[in-house]
């Protein structure tokens, strides 16, 4: 099961990983602060803001979603979170976003929290994993598609971002015991 705070060894430095709890608002605020504006202009929710925080606790609370962040020396670097569904009809699916502050990208972070939180959808019983990206997150397509997500739709001027321009969301999805039937045959575990 899921046990925190954890360590996990990156490309030249390791992370602290724990959930998100109540007393770590600010830290968030700060960490959602310091990100450039091409970064905020995509995420579905404005985070610089307390109340997008105190939404997500709520959420948390709920058992709608669960938040990982992740710390190096001691500064917020990132977060994964699984939104969890409560629709009836679509219990079975939860979304996986990623994070991490343009000053840690490329040390293995994304990859590390894309598979820790990928690990909590399992441990849950997700059957299907979700992710939702624009085409330019070119990045995040290739970690996503490594780990098994596959292009499931394109949703044309899905987003407007905070200049108001249109852009296309990719979705990628993953089933999620079809992958894990996948590595066993190839004794990945
Ligand atoms: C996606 C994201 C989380 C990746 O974080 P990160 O810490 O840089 O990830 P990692 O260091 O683990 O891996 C980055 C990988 O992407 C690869 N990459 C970087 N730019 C790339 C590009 N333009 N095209 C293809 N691959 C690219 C890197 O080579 C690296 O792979 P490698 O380790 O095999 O060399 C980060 O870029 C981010 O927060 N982006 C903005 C938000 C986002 O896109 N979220 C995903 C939607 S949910």
């Amino acid at each position: 099961m899921d046990t925190y705070p954890k360590t996990v060894r990156l490309r030249a430095t390791t992370a602290l990983l724990r959930p998100l709890a109540h007393g770590d608002a600010e830290e968030v605020l700060v960490f959602a602060r310091s990100l450039p504006a091409h970064d905020l202009m995509f995420l579905r929710r404005d985070i610089t803001k307390p109340e997008t925080v105190a939404h997500w606790l709520d959420e948390i609370d709920q058992g709608l979603a669960l938040v990982v962040i992740a710390e190096i020396d001691g500064r917020m670097a990132g977060y994964g979170m699984l939104s969890l569904n409560d629709l009836d009809w679509s219990r079975h699916l939860a979304e996986l976003r990623v994070l991490v502050h343009p000053d840690f990208r490329e040390t293995g972070l994304g990859r590390a929290m894309i598979r820790e939180v990928f690990a909590l959808a399992v441990n849950r019983g997700v059957e299907k994993v979700i992710a939702r990206m624009t085409l330019d997150q070119t990045s995040a397509r290739s970690l996503f598609q490594e780990l098994g997500f596959r292009p499931e739709a394109l949703h044309e001027n899905e987003v407007k971002d905070r200049a108001g321009k249109l852009h296309d969301v990719l979705r990628m999805a993953v089933d999620v015991q079809a992958l894990l039937a996948r590595r066993d045959s190839y004794g990945l575990g």
